[in-house]
């Protein structure tokens, strides 16, 4: 049986990373949280760390299964309070490698399985009037980077999408936000050969992102030291932008 007074937390993608060191963050702090992710023994051994996390197995890419996870979420629970569709996958996608299947699955993933999530997530807090939702999108999201494609255009989709439907729902009283990390040490970036500019710890993420769950800002982005000179790369005109990453990135 739900309890009442306790905020409740809906995150895919919470079996490791940046989404387990947030689940872990809001049961330290009384909330109770569902998460979600394919691998069940992943999502159990977050669970043994937990006070009172819980978790439904679900592949986002499924449209039905998101539907009826979400569905069963609610009736045992209620509607989330918070729901982090932060789910994610990412390969690197030199030009010499070009690859559809890879483009295909990661758009499956980053976009269309957060779309998943999203569909009967919205309409249930439209409903209510209330409610929070974050979309984990990237800094890679912001320009096209060599070698991060497929992984920056589904990223760069969220950013666009999030953007057009803040203010219409804002004024419904549901607040959709977005979450623009720099790099997190998860098993996501062990694949990245480069060393990774002011690289944080998944805690650090989970950190930053419970510091901005009361604010109404449309982004959370960390670490700002990093994430901003992006920012800033984000302003320039195309043939300074280029020159730049070409010589950052020698590509
Ligand atoms: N690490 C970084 O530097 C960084 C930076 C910016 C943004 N991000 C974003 O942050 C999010 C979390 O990534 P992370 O770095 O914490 O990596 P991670 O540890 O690999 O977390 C990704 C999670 O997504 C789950 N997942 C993948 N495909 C799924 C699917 N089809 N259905 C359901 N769950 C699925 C994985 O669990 P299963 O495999 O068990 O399903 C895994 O628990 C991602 O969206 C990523 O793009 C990460």
């Amino acid at each position: 049986m739900a309890d009442q007074h306790k905020k409740l937390a809906w995150i895919t993608g919470g079996g490791t990373g940046i989404g387990e060191a947030l689940a872990l963050a809001l049961d330290r702090q009384g909330w109770q949280v569902v998460i979600s992710g394919r691998t069940e023994q992943k999502l159990q051994a977050v669970v043994a760390k937990s006070q009172q996390i819980t978790y439904l197995t679900l592949d986002v890419t499924d449209r039905e299964q998101s539907q009826q996870v979400f569905n069963t979420l609610c009736d045992t629970y209620g509607l989330p309070d918070l729901v982090v569709l932060n789910a994610g996958d990412y390969t690197p996608m030199p030009l010499e490698a070009f690859n559809l299947d890879l483009i295909y699955k990661l758009n499956q993933v980053n976009y269309l399985g957060v779309m998943n999530g999203l569909a009967p997530v919205l309409p249930a807090m439209q409903a209510r009037g209330s409610g929070q939702v974050l979309l984990m999108s990237s800094v890679a999201g912001y320009r096209g980077l060599p070698d991060a494609a497929p992984y920056g255009a589904s990223k760069a989709a969220l950013i666009n999408f999030a953007e057009a439907l803040y203010m219409p729902l804002k004024q419904q009283g549901v607040m959709l936000r977005i979450v623009n990390p720099g790099f997190v040490t998860t098993q996501l970036t062990a694949q990245n050969s480069f060393k990774m500019p002011a690289e944080i710890t998944p805690i650090q993420a989970a950190d930053r992102i419970m510091d901005a769950l009361d604010s109404t800002s449309f982004e959370i982005t960390f670490p700002k030291r990093f994430t901003y000179i992006l920012k800033m790369l984000r302003c320039l005109p195309y043939r300074l932008y280029f020159f730049l990453i070409s010589k950052i990135t020698d590509k």
